[in-house]
């Protein structure tokens, strides 16, 4: 099982290394990987018993590319995983998936763990054609690549506190899980009172959390929670 603690933009280099050695005295189960992803200003080698990795980066080794990082400054720290795809990057920050795929290929290229990340918004959950929009943010992606974990974050149950209920759930996963081969997460509104119930789902291998991952104590409470399980 995974829990990912996507930071998104919140915590600096400080806060990030406080968590990080509070993280430590947190007892996690066999068997659960732990993965944090901090803002690119506090990327560093770090002892964790979490695998740090980026929320995001540029399908390029180095370049005139301003704002942006890739591979040469994730290199500089030892980081092998990265988010690719995240809603906030396609529907705030305009990410085509045109682009994604591109950086998906270049870091597949170079053995990365890749945590894809796909989910319709409220309008088309609506309109009720969820799978082929999911499909259509797959599109360029090696659904094979041993690298690959798929996220499914529905973008109406991310930062507002209504997770997707567990039918929901179940139905996108089992839908993935006819497409790719390797590892669904479920992320939206993840947190302690419900972290095992979402667990428990068909075809879920884990969590990418946000809100609720952003004190350590929190994360903690959730590794605890899948201990009970
Ligand atoms: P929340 O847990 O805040 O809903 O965010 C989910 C998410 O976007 C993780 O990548």
């Amino acid at each position: 099982m995974i829990l990912a603690a996507n930071f998104k933009m919140n915590h600096t280099r400080a806060t990030t290394k406080e968590y990080l050695a509070k993280l430590k005295e947190c007892e996690k189960p066999e068997g659960l990987e732990l993965f944090v992803f901090p803002p690119f200003t506090a990327l560093d080698r770090y002892e964790s018993v979490a695998t740090i990795g980026a929320q995001n980066a540029y399908g390029a080794e180095s370049g005139s590319f301003t704002g942006e990082i890739g591979l040469q400054q994730l290199q500089e720290f030892g980081i092998t995983t990265l988010i690719l795809g995240h809603s906030e990057r396609r529907h705030l920050m305009g990410e085509s998936q045109e682009l994604i795929s591109r950086k998906f290929k270049f870091y597949k290229e170079r053995g990365f763990t890749i945590f894809y990340c796909i989910g319709e918004t409220l309008d088309i959950r609506e309109k009720g054609d969820i799978q082929s929009y999911l499909q259509s943010q797959l599109e360029g992606i090696d659904l094979k690549y041993e690298g690959l974990i798929v996220a499914y974050e529905p973008v109406w149950a991310i930062g507002t506190g209504r997770t997707a209920k567990e039918e929901e759930i179940e139905e996108v996963l089992g839908f993935l899980s006819t497409l790719t081969p390797r590892p669904l997460l479920y992320g939206g509104s993840v947190k302690p009172e419900n972290v095992q119930n979402i667990m428990r789902i068909p075809n879920c291998s884990g969590a990418l959390v946000g809100t609720a991952s952003w004190r350590v104590e929190s994360f903690c409470e959730m590794i605890e929670k899948i201990k009970e399980l």
